[in-house]
């Protein structure tokens, strides 16, 4: 790994496109280049990125969109990595994390909540407990940001995340900062494809009044319930939607494929639809595993399982 803005004088090449990126940044953001992301997902695979920016702020953000379009050069950004599948090869181009302060602030102004993107779940839902605002309990467990959630319309113990939600900020991919409200943006199961090109910035979320000790007491339940059905160790969530038909981690206990492993990947034996890092695991292990699963269903049951996990990269 290479710290770009800390190097870039003595060993960047003229004319590459980092070093003109690298000058587009101010010194409060990071540019690496060669940067490793296992680490930067739950499932703990994957190459490194070409270049990884962190900005630290909206415009230098959209100063890195910019530029990628102007140079045609691809970008990607990161939440949590808890719901991503990265392959082997890594990913070309630019990958941005928004995990700078200033995305990760969080504010409640009477039932509202504002969230910058790089909130972790767990603090949105904590935050809401104890402001005594209900209709957050279910993302306690959910190992992800808000930003990543809000792409995925992340969803758990039967709500998803754009019930809460008043407006989304997001950068567009012609670096235009725009506000947008659900039914502008349309969210559905798992997925909101208005924001697949953009990168959300933060959002406004709506609470209930309610007590405390009951949004307590609705966490814990949830939380056990969690660990009851849900495995521990290194995963990314369920990994395919669930079909119409039925819920994806039962079709795969009936097909008899729990415990089944490609290399370090394992179909939990916990839930079917979780794989898990079993130890030194590589994207390919996972890929396999997921075609295995998939042409089973099709041949077996005539499902077609449509996966959730996002899988990016070379
Ligand atoms: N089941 C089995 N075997 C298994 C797994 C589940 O028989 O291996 C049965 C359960 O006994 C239950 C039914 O299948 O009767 C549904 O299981 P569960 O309650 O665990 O819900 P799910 O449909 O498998 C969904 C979400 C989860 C979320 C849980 C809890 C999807 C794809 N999954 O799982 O979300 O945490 O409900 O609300 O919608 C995720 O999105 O990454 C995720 C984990």
């Amino acid at each position: 790994m290479t710290s770009l803005l800390q190097t870039q004088r003595k060993t960047a090449v003229p004319g590459a496109w980092p070093e003109r990126l690298a000058a587009l940044l101010s010194g409060r953001s990071a540019l690496r280049l060669n940067e490793p992301l296992a680490k930067k997902t739950t499932l703990r695979v994957g190459g490194s990125a070409d270049a990884y920016a962190e900005p630290a702020s909206e415009d230098e953000l959209a100063g890195v969109l910019a530029f990628c379009e102007a140079e045609n050069i691809p970008w990607t950004v990161l939440g949590r990595g808890s719901n991503l599948l990265i392959r082997d090869r890594g990913i070309r181009g630019v990958v941005l994390g928004l995990v700078h302060e200033i995305f990760c602030s969080v504010r409640v102004e009477s039932a509202n909540i504002d969230c910058g993107a790089g909130v972790k779940l767990k603090t949105l839902a904590g935050c809401a407990r104890q402001s005594g605002l209900a209709g957050f309990e279910f993302l306690e467990g959910i190992p992800g940001s808000v930003g990543g959630a809000l792409r995925m319309n992340a969803g758990a113990m039967g709500g998803a995340i754009f019930d809460r939600v008043e407006s989304v900020r997001y950068v567009d991919a012609l670096s235009r900062v725009q506000v947008a409200t659900p039914t502008q943006l349309q969210p559905a199961y798992r997925g909101c494809a208005a924001l697949a090109r953009a990168v959300v910035v933060g959002a406004r979320f709506a609470g209930m009044p309610g007590d405390p000790k009951q949004i307590r007491e609705t966490m814990d339940r949830f939380s056990r319930k969690r660990w009851q059905s849900q495995p521990a160790a290194p995963s990314a969530g369920c990994i395919f939607k669930n079909p119409p038909e039925t819920s994806a981690g039962r079709l795969i206990e009936e097909l008899g494929l729990k415990g089944m492993r490609q290399g370090g990947a394992m179909i939990s034996l916990e839930h079917g639809n979780f794989f898990v890092n079993a130890g030194n695991a590589t994207a390919r292990d996972f890929l396999s595993l997921i075609e295995m699963v998939r042409e089973k269903a099709l041949r077996e049951r005539g499902i077609h399982l449509e996966t959730e996990v996002q899988i990016i990269g070379e």
